[in-house]
Order: structure tokens, then C-alpha cells, then sequence
């Protein structure tokens, strides 16, 4: 179908990678349907945002870019929410911005045709709010992928956990699995394409159940690794509760499967992990981390903490500390707790002045910060396979990564560039909190 240029449409992605790959999906769709993406809001027919609403922030932004675009309303410009926001706040979102015509929750995608074809018609509020009765994945064949190297692939949608400050099972409902035959029909078309890294997306990849049956997450893990063309496979986000040891078994096998896991801890106390409701204890975290550290490749280990939970006193914020201290993290994405609509915290007392959340959030990112500065000290001199992801002019450096997922910039001969996307040898000669500096092994 050629395009009409009357079709037209701008997409802006929030939040984390599951929005992300859903936005490429998306994009996918429109374009098989007849649109073409635009660059810029005023060259656009349709309009799309693709939502966060994990913290009071990101859903701000949202409403913020929609106030800022009111006055493309006289335009005729057509306004779409999709993703978090949109499931969340549902029709409530048309009494709030009224020039928005379509609000659509991402268990709904799979509608999007017919919804298009609704807003064509100058339908004024398209809807597409399914609930946690969803059993059916977003799959399709026309994901638009950004990057030729690297893709994501979805595994498991929605998120059955209900940890208590979080509003994901509420915005992308209950958890529902792939079949392992349909990630892996879909991870051989991409190594046909020439892609070599994978990355299994999941709220909670561990609960990942092969709806025929077939094979666990870490079988899965395993095949995924084995396509041939496929180099690197990595998957998240793990739920330490589900973490099996059969995914360090795995990672201990395959060579192609990453040795970088990212396990959020959230706290180190085990006070506030229960009234996270987080079905786990320090220990049990701790035994996990065991495991990684006792596989046979070092395992790069990355987490996200929450400050400031209802309840967290310097106690047991200490416990926090004491936890990265313990672990050694090479990344950590520290938050500051937000209350959220629907979930059970909400009933919590939200009694922590922001000043002393932001202090803590300050604590965490230094001592962090020191973690790292010695943990990447020791890569110096060190030779690691990057893959080359890009070029910085302004530094004349390449932009690589390693397996453990770190930033390893590296210089190469001007005779002798790399290509974008192959795989190189590079020695570290420096290093820094987030990143190292090294130079092509030729
Ligand atoms: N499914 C993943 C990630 C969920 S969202 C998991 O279970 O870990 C990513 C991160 O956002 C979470 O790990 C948590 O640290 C943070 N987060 C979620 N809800 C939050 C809230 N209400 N306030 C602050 N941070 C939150
Ligand atoms: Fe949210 Fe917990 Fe589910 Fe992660 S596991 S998405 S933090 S409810
Ligand atoms: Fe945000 Fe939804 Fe992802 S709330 S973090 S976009 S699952």
C-alpha cells in the first residue's frame, strides 16, 4: 500500500523498554496500515504518545506535553495516548485534555487497525481499555525496528506480582507468555535480518511460562542463545523471588548469554521488602547473589532501589547501604518513592519530607558511585569483545559494550574504522564510575 500523504503521524515514547519495543510494534502497524512517521509534531496528522506512569513524574510529563500541544487542536491535528497513562487514567483522560480522540491501554494494541480506522472517521473518543482479562500477546509481524544490530523481543506481558507501591499490573495487566516456538521463529527472522544481540523482555522475565508447555524460562534463555547468527542474548527484568538457579546453569552453558544480570533489590531491609510485598527476604536476595558470583564467568550485577518507602526509618535505610555494600553493584537506579493510584502503599502514610528523600537518594548515588569507581578500576588493562554501537566525532572515539552490558569507548586506527555493529577486541586503558576508556586491539 503506498502511502497517503495525508496520513501522517508522530509517536513519543516514556518509560522503560517494554514501551519502547511496544512503540516499534506500533510504529510497525501504522505504517502497514498506511501511515508515515514523521519527525516533528506539526508535520503530523496523528499525534501518539506512548506513556509511563511508574512515578508521578513521568505521568506529569505527559499531561505537560499535551497542554504544551493544545493549540494544534484548531489545526485539526488528532491526539492519541497510548500505554500506561492511557490504561490508568482511561476515559477520565478525554474529561482532562478533550482534543485527545483515542486513549489506548497496551493489552489493546492488537485493535489498533480498527481503531485507526475509528479516528479516520472522526470518531471522537476511540477506546481501547482492555483489563487484566487479556490472555492474548501484542505479536506482530511488522515491528519497526530502530536499531539493525540489536532488537528486542517481548517473552511475557503484564505483571501478576502487585508489589505494593507499583502500578504495573494495573496498567499492562495479568501475566501472559509467548510460546517459546513463537520467540524463537521470531529470534531466527531477526538473525536471518543480520541482527546478532537479543534482548527477552519481560516486567518479571523469571515468570516467564511456555503456555504449550514446552520449555522454562531459562530452556528458553538457552535456545535463544543457540540461533545460529546470535551472539548475545541478554533478558530483563528479573524478579529476584523467581530468580531459579537454572538461569545461572544457563549463562554457565551458553556462551552467547550475557554475563550481566539486573536483580532490583528495592531495600535492603527486610521490614520494608515486606511491606513492599515483595515475597523475598535480604537473605534469600543475598543467596541469589551468591549464585552469580559463584558462576563460572563474572556475572555484572545491576539493581534498582527505591528511598524513602512509608516506614523506611535511618535504620533501615542503612540496611540499604549496607546491601550495596555488600553486593558490589555495577549499576544501581536509585528512586525516590511515589505514590501511585490503585496501589496498596497508597494507604500507607507518604510521611517522609521530599527533603529527606532526596538526601537519601543523594547517600545511595555516592556511596554507589564509590562501588563503581572501584569496580571498574579493575577492567584496566583488561581486553573485552565490544560490540561497536557508534561513533563520537567530538571525542574521536568509537562507542562500545561489552557483555556485562558496561560503556567501553575505545580509539582504533584512522586507516582502520571499525563498522557499526561488528564485534572488536578493545583494551581498557582507563576508567571511570560509569564507563571505561580503552583502544582497539589490532
Ligand atoms: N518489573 C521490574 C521493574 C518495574 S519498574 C521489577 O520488578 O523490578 C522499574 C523500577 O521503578 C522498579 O524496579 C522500582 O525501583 C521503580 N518503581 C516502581 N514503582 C515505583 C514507585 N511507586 N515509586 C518509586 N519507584 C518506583
Ligand atoms: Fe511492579 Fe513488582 Fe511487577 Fe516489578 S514485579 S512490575 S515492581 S509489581
Ligand atoms: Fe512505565 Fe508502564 Fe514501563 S508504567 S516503566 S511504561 S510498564
Amino acid at each position: 500500500m503506498s502511502p497517503d500523504p495525508q496520513k501522517t503521524f508522530y509517536l513519543e515514547t516514556f518509560g522503560c523498554q517494554m514501551n519502547v519495543h511496544d512503540s516499534e510494534k506500533v510504529i510497525g502497524t501504522l505504517v502497514h496500515e498506511g501511515y508515515r512517521q514523521v519527525q516533528t509534531v506539526e508535520d503530523a496528522g496523528l499525534v501518539l504518545y506512548n506513556t509511563c506512569s511508574i512515578r508521578d513524574k513521568a505521568e506529569q510529563k505527559v499531561f505537560n506535553r499535551l497542554n504544551d500541544y493544545k493549540k494544534y487542536q484548531k489545526q485539526g491535528k488528532k491526539f492519541a495516548v497510548l500505554g500506561c497513562v492511557a490504561q490508568q487514567e482511561g476515559e477520565k483522560i478525554f474529561e482532562r485534555a478533550p482534543y485527545v480522540s483515542m486513549v489506548c491501554g497496551s493489552a489493546s494494541y492488537k485493535n489498533l487497525p480498527q481503531m485507526l480506522v475509528q479516528i479516520e472517521a472522526g470518531n471522537q473518543r476511540v477506546t481501547g481499555l482492555d483489563d487484566r482479562e487479556t490472555e492474548d500477546c501484542f505479536e506482530t509481524e511488522f515491528t519497526a525496528r530502530t536499531n539493525p544490530h540489536r532488537g528486542y523481543i517481548t517473552i511475557i506481558e503484564g505483571c501478576d506480582k502487585f508489589c505494593s507501591y507499583c502500578v504495573v499490573p494495573f496498567t499492562r495487566g495479568k501475566e501472559r507468555s509467548r510460546t517459546t516456538e513463537s520467540v524463537l521463529a521470531e529470534a531466527r527472522q531477526m538473525a536471518d535480518l543480520g541482527y546478532t544481540e537479543i534482548q527477552l523482555l519481560g516486567q518479571n522475565v523469571n515468570s516467564y511460562k511456555d503456555p504449550a508447555g514446552k520449555r522454562t524460562f531459562a530452556e528458553l534463555l538457552a535456545a535463544v542463545g543457540e540461533v545460529p547468527g546470535i551472539r548475545r542474548v541478554r533478558f530483563t527484568t528479573s524478579h529476584p523471588r523467581d530468580f531459579g538457579r537454572d538461569i545461572i546453569d544457563a549463562i554457565d552453558a551458553v556462551p552467547t548469554l550475557c554475563d550481566h544480570v539486573h536483580l532490583p533489590v528495592q531495600s535492603g531491609s527486610d521490614r520494608i521488602l515486606n511491606a513492599m510485598q515483595r515475597l523475598y527476604t535480604r537473605e534469600q536476595y543475598l543467596d541469589r547473589i551468591a549464585w552469580m558470583k559463584s558462576a563460572k564467568r563474572e556475572i555484572s550485577i545491576t539493581s534498582d532501589i527505591i528511598v524513602g518507602f512509608p516506614g523506611e526509618t535511618q535504620e533501615d535505610f542503612a540496611d540499604t547501604l549496607s546491601l550495596l555494600d555488600e553486593v558490589g553493584y555495577d549499576a544501581v537506579f536509585a528512586f525516590k518513592y511515589s505514590p501511585r493510584p490503585n496501589t496498596p502503599s497508597l494507604a500507607l502514610e507518604d510521611a517522609i519530607p521530599d527533603e529527606e528523600k532526596i538526601r537519601r537518594l543523594e547517600v545511595v548515588n555516592t556511596r554507589q558511585r564509590a562501588i563503581q569507581t572501584a569496580n571498574y578500576k579493575k577492567y584496566i588493562g583488561a581486553i573485552s569483545e565490544v560490540m561497536v554501537e557508534g561513533r563520537n566525532e567530538a571525542r574521536a572515539q568509537w562507542m562500545g559494550r561489552t557483555s556485562q552490558n558496561k560503556t567501553l569507548n575505545f580509539t582504533a586506527p584512522a586507516d582502520a574504522p571499525p563498522t557499526i555493529g561488528s564485534y572488536v577486541q578493545v583494551r581498557a586503558t582507563a576508567s571511570f564510575p560509569n564507563s571505561l576508556l580503552g583502544e582497539l586491539v589490532v
